[in-house]
Order: structure tokens, then sequence, then C-alpha cells
């Protein structure tokens, strides 16, 4: 299969989006097919939800197992009642001070959703992204699109069109290029099917501007904070391998200081050894190393850069083939918590304490 990239400019879609393009993608996505699309968090891989073949098919472009249930990405709040059971008490709160945005919600489904949707499970996740082009292909699309990360499973998410085309050239019929993502992590997953407020997933949408919103306790899955510890967790997709470069990666912790001279301690024994190694490292840290591939993820003073690079980062590594990366660790106050959570599955929780 051919996979064409239609591009739109960024530029541009705030004052008119090009309706062909989203019309032949819209198209694409009735007739049962996929096409990739950005969002303001990653680039996602979009087909129709109500349909258990157009599901089956995502499963398959991204190589991914079919009990890792999907996001349903909606356009309108009042098309919300077709997939769920009842409003949960909070939703009217989280629609109108989150969405559209990077939030997704876990709801009682209704009959309607197929199992192949949910993998099975009596609940499902809604999220209506912020991205103009995203929208307009849901609404173009009949208003109930699936869409999970446009990466191959196991890779990093996609935060450009080329990096969606690197995981699923002749696996999808379209992507549509808008530029790079503006926040780079996947969106804040919150259950609300259970008695309280539970976050399944870190990302742009912090716990405490839930609980200010709210007025209530959120809570963190205890299988966020210790996921070796729980055999099943909650957000399926959370069991999986993610996210993992080629290289073995390492995170290292402590003072700046002494988690520059570790790295670089540890730098000098690999290239007596020749492997090429990669440090993922900041502005302010880059000038500390040497004879390494030194990449610089953003400013500590500003985690926004470090969340846009740090998928783009991990596949850059890859590309350059070295063996081993060592990674700086951030602050995981506010935003910290959804990049210390990608980071420490790119490391497989390896993490060195100094
Ligand atoms: O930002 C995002 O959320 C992106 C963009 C494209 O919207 N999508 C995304 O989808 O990250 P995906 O499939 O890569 O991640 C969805 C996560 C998985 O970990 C999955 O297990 C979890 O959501 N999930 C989906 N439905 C669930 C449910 N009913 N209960 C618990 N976890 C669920
Ligand atoms: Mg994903």
């Amino acid at each position: 299969m051919e996979t064409v990239i239609r591009t739109i400019d960024p530029n541009q879609i705030h004052l008119e989006i090009e309706m062909s393009i989203i019309k032949e993608a819209g198209a694409l996505l009735k007739s049962g097919e996929i096409v990739a699309f950005p969002t303001e968090t990653v680039y996602g891989l979009g087909a129709n939800a109500l349909s258990k073949k157009a599901a089956n098919k995502i499963y398959a472009a991204k190589g991914r197992p079919s009990d890792n249930p999907l996001i349903i990405h909606i356009c309108e709040l009042e098309t919300i009642d077709l997939i769920i059971k009842t409003r949960p008490r909070q939703l009217e709160l989280l629609a109108k001070h989150f969405w559209p945005g990077p939030l997704t919600i876990i709801m009682e489904k209704s009959e309607i959703v197929p199992d192949e949707i949910t993998g099975g499970l009596n609940t499902v996740a809604i999220r209506m992204p912020n991205h103009p082009v995203a929208l307009a292909l849901i609404k173009e699309g009949g208003g109930y699109i699936a869409a999970p990360s446009a990466n191959a499973s196991g890779r990093p998410s996609p935060t450009t069109a080329a990096h969606v085309f690197e995981d699923m050239e002749g696996r999808i019929p379209m992507i549509i290029d808008c530029g790079k993502v503006e926040i780079g992590l996947e969106s804040t997953i919150i259950d609300l099917s259970g008695d309280k407020p539970v976050i399944l997933r870190p990302g742009y949408i912090t716990p405490s501007m839930l609980e200010e919103v709210l007025h209530e306790e959120v809570i963190m899955d205890p299988g966020l904070l210790d996921e070796k510890s729980i055999e099943k967790p909650k957000a399926p997709g959370m069991k999986y391998k993610h996210y993992a470069p080629k290289a073995e990666m390492l995170i290292v912790e402590g003072s700046t200081q002494k988690v520059t001279e570790e790295i670089q301690k540890r730098v000098e024994q690999d290239v007596l050894q020749k492997k090429e190694v990669g440090i993922i490292c900041t502005d302010e840290t880059i000038k500390y190393y040497q004879n390494a591939c030194c990449k610089s993820i953003g400013s500590k003073k500003n985690p926004e850069t470090i969340a846009s690079n740090l998928f783009s980062l991990l596949r850059e590594f890859d590309e350059l083939g070295v063996q081993k990366i060592y990674s700086e660790c951030f602050s995981e106050d506010g935003l910290g918590e959804a990049i210390m959570n990608r980071l420490m599955k790119a490391a497989s929780h390896q993490i060195i304490h100094v």
C-alpha cells in the first residue's frame, strides 16, 4: 500500500483549514481505513471507533496486542452519550475546563462500543483533542474516531509526521502532516468509573490542576508509582514495553554536580570498551560532557521544552546507533511527573542514585 502524505500549513490552520484534505481523509475513515493525524499531544492513528474491522486494522498496523484498548476521540460533548452508559458526576466540570485538550476520561461504555475497541473492558476511554485539524477530521469521519499514538508498538510516540512515516510507511493509506505537535507527551488519563477519580497515566494536565477543578481528591494509580509490583495495571497499555530505545538506557539521579560527574565517569569507562554512548542532558549541563554524543533535551527552567523533545530524542539515538544512553533525572513537579514517567519506561526503570 502506498502511504500518501498531505500537508496542512500549521501557520494557516487558525484562519482556514484546507477542507479538500479533510474531506479526502474523512472519506477514507468512513470507508473503514486508517488515517494518521496531528493532535496537540502526539500524532494519532485514526479509524472509525464504532467498527470492529477498523479497530482490528489499527492493531494490525501498530503491531499492538488487541487487549490494549483504544481512546475514542470526539469533537462535541453532546455526542458522548451514544458511547457511554451514564455521565459520571465529574464529567461536566472536567469537560468544561479541559476539553478540547490533553485529558482522556474513562467511563462505563455503552453497548454500541465494540469490544475490539475496549479490549473487552466494560469501560471506554474518551478524549476531545485540542487541534483544529483533528477536530475537523473527527467531524468529517463520523464523530467517533479511535486513535492510539501513531507509532509502531514499543517505539516512541510520534511528534512529527516524519516519525509516523518511519513506522507506518506501507501500512496505512494516508498521513496528514501539520508540523511538530505542541505538547509532545500523550494525554493525562483519568478514570471516573470507580468511587474516586484515579489517574492512570500522568500528562500535561496535572493532579493539582484536576483537584482544583473537581474540589475532591484525585489519586494516582498505585501501579504507576510501583509498576513492577502490579501485574494487572488498570490501564492495560502500562504493562507493555514502551518507548524502548534500541540502546540500553540508564537514568542517573542526584545533585547536578554528582549526576554530571557520574555520567562522565561512566562514559570514560564505556569509551575504553569502544562503546558509542549517548547522553540526554540539558541546555544548562551540556558543557560538562565530552567523548559522547550529547543531546540537550531542553532547559531545566522550562519543562515544556523537555516534554516536547523527549520522544524525538529517543528516536535520534536509535538512528545514531549508540549502544548506551545515559539520561539526567528531572524534577517531578508539575509536568515533570509525566516526563519522568515516560523516561523511566524508556529506561525500563533502570536508575542509579548518586
Ligand atoms: O494523547 C493521547 O492520548 C494520544 C493521542 C493520539 O490522542 N493517544 C494515545 O493513545 O496515547 P494510546 O493508545 O497510545 O494510549 C492509550 C492508553 C493505553 O495505555 C490504554 O491501555 C489506555 O489508554 N486505555 C484505553 N482505554 C482504557 C480503558 N477503558 N481503561 C483503562 N485504560 C485504558
Ligand atoms: Mg501509545
